[in-house]
């Protein structure tokens, strides 16, 4: 996987140089936007079969077990929003040649606030424009970055029945469809 994505990597470098600044896309590579296009797809599957499939299906529909942030103490489903972070953290390991996490403007956990100012424009963004992506340059410690942000959305009744009835939600009236935070995915550009 390593390899490979550092050769994906390597022809849209190549591409962006030969056409200029602005993402291309050519026979030879993938621009940034495909890239983080194509991860999150596998990412917003994966969520939403867990939620759908496991979460909803047993702690919702059938009641046979629950699902909570104290999984170990209380025996029960890790939270979507843990299975997806505990898959970033074991991507962290892995490689510097990506990076995610699941932010929102309205976060039960507030260290999932959006903390830089491309992550709180994206997440407004997202909000504001039901259906579309953001996608921008930051620069982080020296560092350019291709961020991208994806509508993270209510796709089962498990997602706002939990965050509207959770103790430390700053809002209350999440419904179906709607969009209530942001995968963002970030891609060093330069090295
Ligand atoms: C059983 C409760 C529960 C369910 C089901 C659930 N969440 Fe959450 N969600 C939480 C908790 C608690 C957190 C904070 C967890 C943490 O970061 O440790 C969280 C985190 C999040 C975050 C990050 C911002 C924040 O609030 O901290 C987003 C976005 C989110 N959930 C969206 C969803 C969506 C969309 C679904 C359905 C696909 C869903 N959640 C299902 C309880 C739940």
């Amino acid at each position: 996987m390593g390899a490979k994505f550092t050769k994906i990597k390597a022809a849209i470098l190549c591409g962006a140089m030969a056409m200029g600044a602005a993402p291309v896309a050519n026979a030879d590579g993938m621009d940034y936007e495909t890239v983080t296009d194509l991860l999150h797809l596998v990412m917003s599957s994966d969520r939403t079969v867990y939620t759908r499939m496991i979460v909803n299906r047993l702690a919702v529909e059938e009641g046979v077990i629950k699902a909570s942030e104290h999984f170990e103490d209380d025996k029960a489903l890790v939270l979507p929003a843990q299975m997806f972070r505990f898959g970033a953290e074991l991507v962290a390991e892995e490689t510097d040649e990506f990076s995610y996490s699941l932010l929102s403007l309205w976060p039960i956990n507030k260290q999932n606030a959006p903390t830089t100012d491309l992550e709180i424009e994206g997440l407004e963004y997202i909000a504001e424009n039901p259906g579309e992506n953001f996608y921008g340059e930051e620069e982080l410690g020296g560092v350019t970055y291709f961020t991208a942000v994806y509508p993270d959305i209510a796709v089962a009744k498990a997602c706002w029945s939990c965050h509207n009835n959770h103790k430390d939600t700053p809002k209350t009236d999440f419904e179906a469809g709607d969009v209530m935070g942001g995968v963002v995915i970030r891609i060093p550009m330069d090295g």
